[in-house]
């Protein structure tokens, strides 16, 4: 796109200095909410544009923000930066070089549930950010953006950042509320949702960084504008994660709704040295491997149509693999990581990715007999829809759907189909 909604620190230089963020517009989106909307009306406006959380799960923000239950209080607001997810790295841009946008999605998040305390879970990796937004929100108490009695109102806000210690599973939400309890980070069964059971047990709006970005521009420029950008079921603006075997990996904001071949080759530059396209994967490690064939690549990237492809969106870390790799050695490494992120709590999940790893290792080593990749789908399938939380349904994904599409790398792995099974 020409002109950013998110990214627009590469339109305007120094965007992350609050004097210039401010001469851009920045922080009348929050000063309109605070001083002339109604809590009630903020959260309209954002159910209106038809924003979804661009964590991964693609749900209704504005909806998510009306389930806060205003019998229970006080009610809480947690920026979801714990940003791990292989091949996702659009979250880390936005704080990076784009903070006060950030900042401000947040602040008008917590004014819309009238919450006092909002809380930036960061990634343990992102200690540079957590440091850098303590000094961003030293600026805005400074400036009387943020602290008691904002804009002559009785509304006050205070932010607080609080640094993960390097768990993927802390990304989860409930793993991170109890993280953020200062317990250790495992899910908890849901339901109740955090909207209505959150941080101690209170309401708690949990949003992706991203999806809080979007909310300054929305509240700015009406719900009718954003929805001029994607899909009529998937509005507004994505920032796609690209990487793998493309010349230009990146962040590229786009319109949802751009197809995979739009990205991958026009933006991305295409596949290094001509070689041919393989799968795709759209979301990182947690993805169902798409075969890139031309059906798929005309595909839109939205929330609805890659259900067609048995896929989702998810965050959109987009990771290309030529024909160079093997499918078997992909489900491999996908199975190495959720086994070592496993948070062990609950069984299928902590004992499947054990196997699956063990057994991933004989097939790639060559050790295996074609029963190891039957007895990996079993293993696969008798976790399916039994886990405790999305790591471990995830982490069967890449490795049913690459012995569904890919059987033939499994089979050039296999060295000596009639050996016995071994324990
Ligand atoms: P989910 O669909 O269970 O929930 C999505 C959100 O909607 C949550 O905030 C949940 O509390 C809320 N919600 C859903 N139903 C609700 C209800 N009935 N009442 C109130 N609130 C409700 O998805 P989940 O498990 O939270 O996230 C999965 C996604 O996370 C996947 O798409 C995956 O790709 C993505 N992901 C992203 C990572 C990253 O680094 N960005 C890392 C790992 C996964």
């Amino acid at each position: 796109m020409s002109q950013h909604i998110l990214l627009r620190h590469r339109d305007i230089p120094h965007l992350d200095r609050l004097e210039v963020y401010q001469q851009h517009g920045g922080f009348e989106a929050f000063r309109k909410a605070v001083t002339s909307l109604q809590p009630t009306e903020v959260i309209q406006v954002v159910k209106d544009s038809g924003l979804r959380g661009r964590g991964g799960a693609g749900f209704p923000t504005g909806l998510k923000w009306s389930f806060c239950p205003n019998t229970i209080w006080p009610h809480y607001v947690v920026a979801n930066a714990d940003e791990s997810e292989p091949g996702t790295f659009k979250d880390r841009e936005i704080m990076e070089s784009n903070p006060f946008q950030f900042l401000e999605g947040l602040m008008i998040a917590a004014f819309a549930i009238q919450a006092n305390t909002a809380y930036i879970y960061l990634r343990g990796e992102y200690w540079h950010i957590g440091k850098l937004l303590d000094q961003k929100i030293a600026e805005l108490e400074a400036a009387g953006l943020l602290g008691e009695g904002l804009f002559g109102t009785n509304y006050s806000l205070r932010l607080y950042t609080h640094m993960g210690a390097g768990a993927y599973i802390c990304g989860e939400e409930t793993a991170l509320l109890e993280s953020l309890e200062g317990k250790l980070g495992q899910p908890r069964l849901r339901p109740p949702f955090p909207a209505v059971a959150g941080l101690y047990a209170r309401p708690t709006v949990i949003n992706n960084v991203e999806t809080l970005a979007n909310v300054p521009p929305i509240i700015q420029n009406g719900a009718a504008w954003y929805r001029d950008f994607g899909t009529d079921k998937s509005p507004g603006v994505k920032i796609f994660s690209l990487s793998g075997h493309v010349n230009r990996p990146g962040n590229y904001e786009l319109p949802l709704g751009t197809t995979f071949r739009e990205l991958i080759y026009n933006y991305g530059g295409g596949i290094p040295e001509g070689r041919n396209i393989k799968a795709i994967m759209s979301a990182g490690a947690s993805s169902t491997l798409i075969m890139a064939d031309e059906r798929a690549l005309d595909t839109p990237m939205d929330y609805e149509s890659l259900v067609g492809l048995g896929a989702s969106l998810g965050s959109a870390s987009v990771i290309v693999l030529d024909e160079t790799v093997n499918m078997a050695w992909l489900a491999q490494k996908t199975t190495h990581f959720f086994k070592h992120e496993s948070c062990g709590k609950c069984t299928p999940c902590r004992e499947g990715t054990y196997w699956m790893t063990h057994i991933l290792d004989r097939i790639v080593a060559g050790k295996a007999a074609e029963a190891d990749v039957e007895l990996l789908q079993a293993v696969a399938g008798q976790m399916q829809g039994k886990c405790l939380c999305a790591l471990g349904e995830f982490s069967i994904l890449p490795v049913l759907s690459s012995i569904q599409k890919f059987r033939s790398d499994y089979l050039e792995k296999v060295a000596t189909p009639s050996l016995e099974v071994q324990s």
